[in-house]
């Protein structure tokens, strides 16, 4: 069975689906199957594509993400897949709190799979310029790259 992987951040329009693009990315390259999918703590973007920012710095990069959809996090996600991925500290807190008792997943930050930067989370890109999206794709890049040697063994 494929490794499953689930990104989550706020609003599921910016960080977590360019976080799964970039980890398609990753697997297609090296030829690693994996099931990948993101979503959000929150529920506010339900059903929309990604803000065009993301879907912009996505497809400069060689990644096409404008096809996903955002969804809030579900209880049966934590049953579903095997690791769950939160984008920041806020993020990770929520999912802790939602995350049913005896829920298989294995629930951490992203970039605690980063060498040298545990514990750190991916500013979120939102309020920010055109470059914090950049920012953001050199980062969800980074951190796919640290998962696809640790997990597509
Ligand atoms: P994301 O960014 O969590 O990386 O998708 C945000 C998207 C939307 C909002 C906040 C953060 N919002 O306030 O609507």
């Amino acid at each position: 069975m494929a490794i499953s992987v689930l990104f989550v951040c706020l609003g599921n329009i910016c960080r977590s689906p360019l976080a799964e693009g970039a980890l398609r990315q990753k697997c297609s390259e090296a030829g690693i199957p994996m099931i990948i999918d993101s979503a959000g703590t929150a529920d506010w973007h339900e059903g929309r594509p990604p803000d065009d920012r993301a879907i912009a710095v996505a497809e400069k990069n060689g990644a096409a993400i404008d096809h996903l959809r955002a969804r809030q996090v579900q209880a049966n996600d934590f049953h579903d897949f095997d690791y769950i991925f939160a984008l920041d500290e806020q993020n990770l807190s929520d999912l802790r709190e939602k995350m049913p008792d005896n829920a298989p997943a294995k629930l951490s930050l992203l970039f605690d799979y980063v060498d040298g930067q545990e514990g750190q989370g991916v500013a979120d890109p939102y309020y920010g310029a055109d470059e914090a999206f950049d920012q953001t794709w050199r980062e969800v890049t980074l951190a796919a790259a640290a998962l696809c040697q640790e997990l597509g063994q």
